[in-house]
């Protein structure tokens, strides 16, 4: 493999997250190239290819990890699978990135750890959070004294759910919507904070509107209680129409700050027609609609993996590791416990045996 260069990317998955890593190498181009790409349905796999010119296509994952030259392999399959494919990366040589959530386990997530350890690869979680540029110079506004003592941080990410049915069958998920983007509000509340130890967690979920379509939670409010005397409020939604909304507030005793990354930013824009595309899963671009612009710079998406390619290169440390996916893990858990009994959970957390972390909730689900 080489020591300086471009670094040699192979993506796993050919869809949405897919096609975001992609666009991001190619919107930041300067660090890494995508050299393969891997996933089961020729149709989809091939398009993709073409759609960004990636030379080498593979249906099974385990062939392109058997390229030489690839150093830095990028997991954007579901949940289920990351676990798995992050070992076998690893025990091939190459880096990881893995999505969010990590994995579906704590044993899992130890597992991934230690095999990224035990082979000298680098494993890197993919939370956009620490990257996105409105959220980035909040925090070093915080860090900078700009809001006192923080006494809140808020995240919020909700939308009217999921494009894939995958996330939708919590056998293959996990979990609802506090699972997948619950995950985010967690990982950036601990960021945001610069990690104190959480002492406890409490959730209230439930499915208010997609019953039928899932045993998931498809609204979900939660409070992280840290350490230091902070909280994180974290609410998520597949319940919300009119499309994606993300946003942050801090307080603090000496400030705050509100952070917005679509409606937020967008133009408001009225069309009798419609065009093309305003936002993530927005239904429709007639009469009223708010449109993004630079919709992954904003996220910070090629920040993200412009970031993981220099790590490769020893010229960065690794922002968001495989640790923060597994504290994540650990509040999943412990959230969808805490929902089961109507009650703050004390961390650390320790779930037994269930195989996903919504059977907390729910019940074992086989
Ligand atoms: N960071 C974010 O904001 C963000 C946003 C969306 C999704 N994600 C995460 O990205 C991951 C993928 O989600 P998505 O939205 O792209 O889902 P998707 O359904 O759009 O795509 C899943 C992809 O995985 C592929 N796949 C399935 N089985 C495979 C296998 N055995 N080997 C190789 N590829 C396989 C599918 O062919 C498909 O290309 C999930 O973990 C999800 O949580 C993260």
């Amino acid at each position: 493999m080489a020591s300086h260069g471009k670094v040699k990317v192979g993506i796993i998955g050919s869809q949405f997250e897919a096609d975001i890593h992609a666009a991001s190498f190619q919107l930041m181009p300067e660090e890494a190239e995508v050299v393969a790409a891997a996933s089961p349905t020729p149709a989809h796999v091939e398009a993709f290819a073409k759609k960004y010119n990636i030379p080498r296509v593979f249906l099974d994952y385990r062939e392109m990890i058997k390229e030489r030259d690839i150093e830095m392999i990028t997991i954007a399959a579901p949940n289920l699978l990351h676990a798995q494919m992050t070992i076998d990366c690893a025990r091939a040589g190459k880096h990881v990135v893995c999505e969010k959530p990590l994995c579906m386990t704590l044993d899992e997530a130890d597992e991934m750890i230690a095999v990224c350890r035990e082979r000298g690869v680098l494993l890197m979680y993919a939370e956009e959070l620490f990257f996105t540029p409105k959220y980035v110079r909040a925090k070093e506004m915080a860090d900078l004294g700009a809001f006192g003592e923080i006494y809140l941080v808020k995240q919020c990410e909700k939308h009217f759910g999921p494009h894939s049915d995958w996330f939708w069958d919590v056998k293959r998920s996990g979990g609802g919507v506090f699972m997948d983007m619950g995950c985010h509000g967690l990982a950036f509340c601990s960021w945001f904070l610069n990690r104190p130890k959480v002492k406890s967690i409490f959730c209230q979920m439930g499915t208010y509107v997609h019953h039928g379509k899932t045993i998931g939670e498809d609204d979900c409010i939660c409070i992280v209680e840290f350490e230091n005397g902070a909280r994180g409020l974290i609410e998520n939604s597949w319940a919300r129409r009119g499309g994606m909304d993300d946003r942050i507030e801090v307080y603090g005793s000496g400030g705050l700050t509100y952070g917005t990354l679509h409606i937020g930013i967008a133009s408001p824009t009225y069309s009798e027609t419609g065009y093309d595309y305003a936002v993530e899963k927005a239904p429709t671009t007639t009469g009223w609609s708010f449109p993004v612009y630079e919709e992954l710079w904003n996220y910070g998406f090629p920040h993200e993996m412009r970031h993981f390619a220099r790590c490769v290169r020893g010229k960065e440390e690794p922002a968001a590791t495989g640790e923060d996916g597994r504290l994540v893990m650990e509040l999943l858990y412990a959230g969808y416990e805490s929902a089961r009994r109507g009650a703050k959970v004390d961390i650390p957390f320790h779930p037994g045996a269930a195989k996903r972390p919504i059977e907390l909730w729910k019940g074992p689900l086989d």
